[in-house]
């Protein structure tokens, strides 16, 4: 069964063919970063407009690097949210055409459960029932995964998301967008314990995440310091105290969540799981706690549609279909 696969969240443009939810014939990703990375975050309006633009070329080059047509595809699958909606309605209006004109089943697909669907497209797979950690640009999500349509939310961040936090302290400190790359590497060069940073916890709420906190606190002691930006190794020693409050409250509330409903798989996925620190940590942890732990590949990482299409895949096995009047949503 071949799915296309189309994915238009946030600020990349995506399309992809798999074959039986596991085999990527192609996957094209468009970025957009160098077009905000000027304004130091995601426009919308500027990402909706580009998304129009590089969709159907997007898609066409999915295809042709597949070797296939429009004609043998088995289905299609396109991200109904939670995202931007400007954006998200681009890759939900093509889809929708595509499959009316073509007479093809469409699958609405949860962005989230696509990043944890990515793990599928690899010869290392989790068995039902696992713990998947989300940490992207938008959220920080906990989910006790039963099979692909029975993803239970555990907990997530109140505030700020993991990979928000990355970006908007690598604003604070001028380091340009997206945030979590050049952080990670500033951070290689520093000590991770020369500032000492808040690990924000909510006493009768263990699981949730928080980081606002922590870039306020980034944000003070830079008001207060701000000389730790005008030398190389203070501004690594940042980096690296910051990112290291990230990954410590990342790993404790992961196992957490494993205690809670007994588990002892782990997947950790999203944009934030490209972070060599981040998968360090979680890879010491695992071997001192006996937990198999799952890392897609970083092309697997960050937004793509391969993940979409094999999310979508499963859906559209199981008797799933997107209603042509449905539509996207912002949050979830
Ligand atoms: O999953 P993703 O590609 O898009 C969303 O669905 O949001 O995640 C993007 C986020 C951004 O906040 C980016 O700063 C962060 O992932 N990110 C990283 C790294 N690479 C991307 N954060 C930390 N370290 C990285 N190496
Ligand atoms: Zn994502």
């Amino acid at each position: 069964m071949l799915v296309l696969g189309i994915e238009t969240s946030c600020d990349e443009t995506a399309a992809a063919v798999v074959a039986e939810g596991r085999h990527i014939l192609s996957s094209v990703v468009s970025t957009q970063f160098e077009l905000h990375a000027q304004y130091g975050g995601v426009v919308p309006e500027i990402a909706a407009r580009r998304h129009l633009e590089n969709i159907l070329p997007v898609i066409r080059a999915a295809l042709d690097q597949a070797g296939v047509t429009l004609q043998d595809l088995d289905g299609l699958a396109v991200t109904q949210g939670p995202g931007l909606i400007g954006a998200l309605v681009i890759g939900m209006a093509v889809g929708k055409a595509l499959a009316y004109t073509m007479a093809k089943p469409l699958a609405g697909v949860h962005h989230l459960k696509a990043h944890i669907a990515s793990i599928f497209l690899t010869a290392t797979r989790p068995e039902f029932p696992f713990v998947a950690l989300v940490v992207s640009g938008g959220h920080t999500n906990l989910y006790h995964v039963r099979s692909f349509l029975d993803m239970d939310l555990i907990s997530r961040s109140r505030d700020d998301a993991a990979g928000e936090a990355f970006d908007k302290v690598a604003k604070l400190m001028g380091l340009g967008y997206p945030g979590g790359v050049v952080i990670e590497a500033l951070a290689a060069r520093g000590n991770p314990e020369a500032y000492p940073l808040p690990r924000p916890r909510i006493a009768e709420e263990p699981l949730t995440f928080s980081f606002s906190g922590l870039k306020t606190a980034v944000a003070y002691l830079l008001k207060k310091q701000p000389e730790i930006l005008q030398e190389n190794g203070s501004r690594a020693d940042l980096a690296a105290s910051f990112q290291e409050a990230v990954v410590e409250s990342l790993v404790s509330r992961a196992w957490l969540a494993l205690e809670a409903v007994s588990c002892r798989q782990l997947l950790v996925a999203g944009g934030v799981a490209a972070n060599s620190r981040l998968r360090g940590a979680l890879a010491d942890q695992a071997r001192a706690t006996g937990t198999a732990l799952f890392l897609p590949p970083l092309s697997l990482c960050t937004d793509n549609a391969a993940m979409v299409a094999a999310l979508g895949y499963y859906l559209l096995k199981s008797g799933e279909r997107l209603d042509l009047s449905a539509d996207v949503f912002s949050r979830g």
